[in-house]
């Protein structure tokens, strides 16, 4: 069998790293991340919203698992014009999702577990109601307080013209024009996403500080990161020039845009870095960055500033052999030079569910998580991937919630598909999510992949998930590294690649997905199979499957 390496192999294990106190140091860079969104995991008190006491109560569940880190989306104080990301008070918790007693009850119990916890940060913007809009709106032009946001007085005679023609991200203008305290029509604001989403100015000291502030007051309360929502947004070019052309949603991860990923972003990141240095135990800034390539995104990631950014590229990529190679490669050789770990991510709460997005169903999806666990870095799990949940398409247009219309960055339409309340048990009110219904209906076929149905069955999806985080845990070529020897003597449509045992033990590991539609016989078998995301048992690899062997 012919091999082709990404990298120079160095040939030696990489050293164990160890912190100050002689632990070992990394933690970040093989993690397992499971995302947590708060409104659809879990519902303690019966309301029908998913809230933290109904996190903390599944805990075990993660633990048993087996992922390392809980990331949660926002649950603090909001109006909900975004599902939380319109944060009103960052020091403050949702009464809808508990209160900081929760919170740091969920910490500690998370700790105990083993588990760490990544809470979402959301700095581009705040909620409309956030103390600071408020009084800037209500003190008018001139106030001071003014100069945290960005107004704008209108162009046109009267005015009546948005500042500059950037558009929203959620569809229409990124302004929205005020009235005055005497209810005459005033100036306007900038919201790259919902109304309801004014954007901070970052050229501002006090948001700066406040920000400062904000990150200490979580770290404080024991959390090990932060997920940096909207991470390349908060330096805006100076003067806000006009973009000159509309359509700008199709360039958004494509280009450097006035509004996005501009260099003085940096700045920020490093100042947040030396915070999360000073506390023990190798606190985290994950980068929510879009950026037009892996390249570019590398650079949130340099020594001094964040740890990881999430990998859309790969998310974005079609499940086709030589996409997958190419942009895993490109993934891979753009962290290097910066030393930082390649994420995978292939669902969130924003993206149409990899079962329904990749088009083959469950069978492709299960092949594509197996894939993306054997490769070198860390890897995010959304909430219900484990459970081989699909999309929602056919919520009624009443009960959906979702403000944005992403159409042109992967997001095709409406975002509540992919947040609809997860399935824990067979029956009962919505299924075990909470006794109190559910805040989107959950479809029947529920039932059969609800946690209860599925666990204990070798076949089912939980199980592959459980013994696929095990494996990766226990074996020393899965996990943190920088490169794949790309096999090359497999039949076309087949992605297969070796990792090094890191140990110097000699375990190597071979993956192989059949990424075609036709079973595939291999001229002999790579060694011996250890996990298989379809029926293997010898002979030819199923479709849309994924073989773990050892060598
Ligand atoms: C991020 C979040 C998304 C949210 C947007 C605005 O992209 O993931 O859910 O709508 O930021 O905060």
């Amino acid at each position: 069998m012919t091999q082709h390496s990404s990298a120079p192999a160095t040939g030696t294990a990489p050293a164990v790293r160890t912190d100050a106190s002689g632990a070992p140091a990394g933690w970040w860079r093989d993690a397992v991340i499971y995302q947590v969104y708060p409104r659809s995991f879990a519902d303690g008190n019966g309301d029908g919203m998913g809230d933290l006491a109904g996190v903390r109560a599944r805990l075990p569940y993660l633990a048993d698992l087996g992922v390392d880190a809980v990331w949660l989306s926002p649950f603090y104080a909001s109006p909900q014009a975004d599902a939380g990301y319109d944060v009103a008070d960052y020091r403050a918790i949702d009464p809808m999702f508990g209160d900081l007693h929760d919170a740091d009850a969920l910490i500690r119990d998370a700790h105990e577990l083993g588990l760490r916890i990544i809470v979402d940060l959301v700095p581009n913007h705040s909620s409309d109601q956030h103390e600071w809009f408020q009084r800037a709106l209500r003190e008018g032009p001139g106030s001071p307080l003014r100069d945290r946001y960005h107004f704008r007085p209108g162009r046109g005679p009267k005015g009546e013209e948005p500042p500059n023609d950037w558009e929203s991200i959620f569809g229409g203008p990124a302004w929205t024009r005020t009235e005055n305290p005497d209810g005459t029509p005033g100036e306007w604001y900038l919201h790259l996403f919902a109304p309801e989403q004014p954007d901070f100015n970052w050229e501002n000291e006090a948001v700066r500080d406040e920000f400062r502030s904000v990150l200490r007051f979580w770290l404080d309360m024991g959390v090990d990161g932060f997920r940096i929502d909207v991470a390349h947004g908060l330096v805006k070019a100076a003067g806000l020039p006009d973009m000159g052309r509309a359509g700008q949603l199709k360039l958004l991860g494509n280009q450097v845009l006035p509004f996005f990923d501009q260099d003085g972003v940096h700045e920020i990141y490093r100042s947040w870095r030396r915070i999360l240095d000073e506390y023990p135990g190798e606190r985290i800034g994950v980068a929510e960055a879009w950026t037009p390539s892996p390249e570019r995104t590398a650079l949130y990631l340099r020594a001094d500033e964040l740890h990881q950014a999430f990998n859309f590229h790969y998310l974005n990529t079609a499940w086709n052999a030589e996409a997958l190679r190419e942009v895993i490669d490109q993934s891979l050789d753009s962290m290097r030079p910066v030393g930082a770990p390649t994420t995978w991510v292939l669902s969130n709460h924003d993206v149409v569910r990899h079962r329904t997005r990749l088009g083959g169903g469950l069978a492709r999806a299960r092949a594509a998580s197996l894939l993306m666990l054997a490769l070198p870095g860390s890897a995010y799990v959304y909430q219900g991937e484990e459970l081989g949940l699909p999309e929602v398409a056919d919520l009624p247009d009443e009960v959906r919630q979702d403000p944005s219309f992403f159409k042109d960055n992967g997001q095709d339409g409406l975002r509540d598909g992919c947040r609809v309340p997860i399935p824990w048990t067979r029956a009962g009110s919505s299924h075990g999510f909470g006794s109190g219904g559910s805040w989107l209906p959950q479809p029947g076929q529920w039932a059969e992949l609800s946690v209860e149905e599925q666990t204990g069955d070798p076949t089912s999806t939980l199980e592959l998930y459980r013994s696929a985080l095990a494996v990766r845990r226990e074996h020393p070529a899965l996990g943190a590294g920088e490169s794949v020897q790309w096999l090359e003597d497999f039949p076309a449509g087949v992605l297969a690649f070796r990792r090094r045992a890191a140990d110097g033990s000699g375990r190597d590991l071979i993956c192989t997905a059949n990424t075609t539609d036709r079973p595939v016989e291999l001229s002999a078998a790579p060694g011996r199979a250890l996990l298989a995301s379809g029926e293997y048992e010898g002979g030819a690899i199923p479709a849309d499957t994924t073989v773990w062997w050892e060598v």
